[in-house]
């Protein structure tokens, strides 16, 4: 059984009436339930943390090192500028899952920077509400193999 940390950065809590054309009609509060529900049906437990705040989730980032077997991570905005959050990533030596709900790459020029991806496992992205549930997947995936 793994302990996995979802965070959620900057304005994810709108998620649901956020252009909904792009993000979907999910909320925040639905997106956890898929990972929370997935996590528990392969035996794992989740704790999600959301804030809009970089320095929180560096704070956060910083605690799960000793506290979490894996983190997946969906920081909004901060991806594409926070290298301090890419320093605070780069410490945990455990997976990490670089998840969006849109994919950035098919958007604007500067969404195609990412901080988290140079220290990421991996990265879904692009396929909405269904990624909350795919990225647990992958991390049972990851922490499979790491035990193999
Ligand atoms: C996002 C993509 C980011 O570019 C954007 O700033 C977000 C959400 C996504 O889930 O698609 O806030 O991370």
């Amino acid at each position: 059984m793994a302990n996995i940390l979802l965070i959620s950065g900057s304005n994810l809590e709108l998620l649901g009436e956020r252009e909904p054309e792009i993000y979907g009609t999910t909320t925040l509060v639905e997106l956890v339930e898929i990972a929370t529900k997935t996590a528990e049906s392969l035996g794992h437990s989740l704790e999600h943390f959301s804030t809009n705040a970089e320095d929180e989730i560096v704070g956060k980032v910083a605690e799960a090192r000793k506290s979490f077997d894996a983190i997946i991570i969906n920081p909004g905005a901060i991806t594409h500028y926070g290298w301090s959050l890419h320093d605070a990533l780069a410490a945990f030596e455990n997976p990490i899952v670089e998840l969006h709900l849109s994919n950035p790459h098919a958007r604007e020029e500067w969404r195609k920077t990412s901080v988290v991806s140079p220290v990421a496992s991996g990265i879904i992205s692009g396929f909405g509400a269904d990624g909350y549930r795919m990225a647990i997947e992958a991390v049972d995936g990851l922490l499979k193999k790491a035990i193999q």
